[in-house]
């Protein structure tokens, strides 16, 4: 399959099996079926809340000999209520022991904003969010000391722009290796791309098919639909694969990771097959041109009134 390198050779698989929304009852199996399909990396979180469903996948995929553990690249995500320096180890520690691995591939800072400890990701988040002033160096010089002592090969983050990418590389010593971003046809992110392949970092596409499956409390009724777009409709016809496809194959042609999620076998199945999809350099071209600009997750959720955030700490560009 096709992957990227790290700087010290370690492999990336290009396609991941995406679990952000993934229910437990369903991500078991959802994980089992990609295995077997042939994924070889698989994106989690703390904060996805199935950690210990798709660890029991994993056990289950290794004493059954589908996988070796050596073969697999996992990637997990420090939740913003882990964000003092004493708290990242007992961040990643939880995740391994919830995944059943004695380490991870990846490890992220999920966002650079910091919550008081025990607040997750509740509904009502103007009433409930409590933010913690945490500075991100410290953040970073915990993730730099999981990784040395080898609880993760690789550590980077996700949803940073390039001025919090800054504040890391000041920090010295390890650098974030990859940054977690959403990105498809409508937010290509160029700037943020151009950036981190200057710093030799790696990229990965969250919510690349749109994330039609967030709650509709987080949904704008007008918001564009990337399955419907004409010019991605008429390349699937075209290439005879489905939109998903082509979305996904617009990613491998970026050369950044892309990671779909899905629970039902055809779909996960699908998924790993559009890495085969080989454009037209006209047709990559005309991607490219999309001139739609959609942010599915546009982080209002973190700049209420009561955060000391700000949308511009977030994104690039909005
Ligand atoms: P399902 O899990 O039932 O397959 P994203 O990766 O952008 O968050 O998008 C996930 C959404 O896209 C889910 O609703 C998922 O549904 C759906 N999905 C995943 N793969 C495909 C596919 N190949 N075709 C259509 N929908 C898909």
């Amino acid at each position: 399959m096709n992957s990227l390198s790290f700087a010290n050779g370690d492999q990336f698989p290009i396609i991941g099996l995406g679990t952000w929304k993934s229910k437990p009852g369903e991500v078991y199996q959802a994980v089992l079926w990609a295995l077997k399909s042939g994924y070889r990396h698989i994106d989690c979180a703390a904060i996805y809340n199935n950690e210990v469903e798709v660890g029991k996948a994993l056990s289950h995929a290794f004493a059954e000999g589908i996988v070796a553990r050596k073969d697999l690249f996992i990637t997990s995500k420090l939740w913003n209520d882990s964000h003092r320096i004493e708290d990242v180890k007992v961040g990643i520690q939880k995740s391994l022991k919830e995944l059943q691995l004695d380490y991870l591939d990846l490890y992220l800072v999920h966002w650079p904003v910091s919550f008081k400890k025990g607040v997750g990701f509740a509904e009502n988040r103007e009433q409930y969010y409590t933010y913690e002033d945490v500075p991100l160096a410290q953040t970073w010089q915990g993730m730099q000391q999981v990784q040395q002592e080898g609880m993760t090969r690789h550590i980077g983050v996700s949803n940073f722009n390039i001025a919090k990418l800054k504040e890391l590389f000041a920090v010295g010593g390890q650098g974030p290796e990859l940054n977690q971003v959403e990105m498809h046809p409508y937010l290509k992110q160029e700037k943020l791309v151009k950036f981190c392949k200057e710093k030799g970092m790696l990229m990965t596409a969250y919510s690349p098919l749109g994330s039609g499956d967030r709650s509709s409390s987080s949904k704008k009724s007008d918001e564009p639909k990337l399955f419907e777009d004409h010019l991605v409709s008429s390349l699937a016809d075209k290439y005879k694969v489905s939109p998903a496809q082509i979305l996904i194959a617009f990613s491998v042609h970026r050369n950044i990771a892309v990671i779909p999620k899905s629970v039902n076998e055809e779909r996960i199945k699908q998924n790993l097959e559009a890495g085969a999809i080989k454009f037209e350099v006209e047709d990559f071209k005309a991607l490219n041109a999309i001139t739609t600009q959609y942010r599915f997750i546009d982080g209002t959720f973190f700049t209420g009134s009561k955060s000391p955030y700000k949308l511009a700490d977030l994104w690039e560009e909005f």
